[in-house]
């Protein structure tokens, strides 16, 4: 007989982990995490879409990131829930602002984990907007000089890497400029380079209380149907000084991953969002799949697409699971 005989390699699960191609590792992974100024330091306040999951006061998230540090997670992403909203988002690029403050609270507890922060208006602004409105449409330009200063304050604050995930056209450029300005140029950005316009934010909107009060993200976000777009706007960014790249969502656009992957030579990120959370948790809760198989095979397989870290709120639990077997 002459054909093909894979079976021969997956006989014993120590052959099998022999011939493995992609290994998920805990230092893959990122774990976001929601910080809220209007709450007593210490509450943790579930959040309904995403079960696990908790709106932080400013000393939970420091106990929470300390033991994810312990756990052996290397790296959180922040974002801030601010007790003021107006117009402009000022409070996303106040000296004081809660994620200027939880930055700065993280890194004197728990120093040697990396801390991103999501650069984006959204969660500030009273309208929802990731950007300035003038006339009830997003207004590119002008909101880039107030995602710069957003970005340079986190930087102030002790951030070790920053992301902007507004997806206004040029923001990498401005705030590369003010970094390096400031005496940041030794700090790196992962652009959510390739960010769609996609229902499965939304469990996020709920945790960041960043829903846009009216329209949608269309005008700035990705259609979900374009993936010679995303080749683009990952050009554009790398141009511009990104030093990683982030596709967002992530299971519905491996396609996409892949196709970066084989064209930029930079390391990519992709986040596994709150709603692909959401799927997964809700089945498992019902008993319809098993919860952890099937999350871990969706972080396999982002990483086998091509990314070689993961965004992912299920980064914690992974970890644990990693480790029993
Ligand atoms: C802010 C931002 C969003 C997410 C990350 N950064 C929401 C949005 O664009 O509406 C979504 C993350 C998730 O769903 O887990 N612009």
């Amino acid at each position: 007989m002459s054909f093909f005989r894979g079976r021969r390699l997956r006989r014993t699960e120590v052959i099998r982990r022999m011939v493995r191609e992609t290994e998920l590792r805990p230092q893959d992974l990122i774990h976001p995490f929601f910080v809220v100024e209007d709450a007593n330091v210490q509450d943790r306040t579930p959040i309904a879409s995403m079960p696990g999951q908790f709106q932080l006061g400013l000393e939970a998230l420091v106990a929470e990131v300390r033991q994810a540090w312990t756990l052996g997670l290397q790296a959180v992403m922040l974002f801030g829930v601010p007790r003021h909203k107006d117009e402009y988002g000022t409070q996303a690029y106040a000296r004081e602002g809660i994620v200027q403050q939880a930055v700065t609270r993280i890194k004197e507890a728990v120093p040697d984990i990396m801390v991103i922060t999501d650069v984006c208006l959204c969660e500030y602004t009273s309208h929802g907007h990731c950007g300035m409105i003038s006339e009830g449409r997003v207004e590119n330009d002008p909101t880039l000089q107030l995602l710069a200063q957003t970005a340079l304050s986190h930087a102030r604050a002790g951030a070790d890497m920053v992301a902007p995930s507004d997806m206004m056209d040029g923001r990498v450029q401005a705030i590369r400029r003010s970094l390096d300005a400031e005496g940041f140029g030794h700090l790196p950005i992962m652009s959510y380079a390739v960010k769609y316009a996609s229902a499965f934010y939304g469990p996020f909107r709920e945790a960041a209380q960043s829903a846009p009060s009216f329209g949608d993200r269309k005008s700035y976000q990705m259609d979900p149907a374009n993936a010679l777009e995303a080749l683009r706007e990952a050009e554009a960014d790398v141009q511009e000084g990104a030093d990683m790249l982030m596709v967002k969502p992530a299971l519905p656009y491996l396609d996409v991953l892949y196709r970066l992957k084989d064209r930029f030579n930079c390391p990519l990120a992709a986040y596994h969002v709150s709603g692909e959370y959401a799927l997964i948790k809700a089945a498992g809760e019902k008993g319809w799949i098993d919860e952890r198989q099937v999350a871990l095979e969706s972080l396999t397989s982002i990483k086998r697409a091509g990314a070689s870290c993961i965004l992912t709120y299920f980064a914690r639990e992974a970890v644990e699971w990693m480790q029993e077997y």
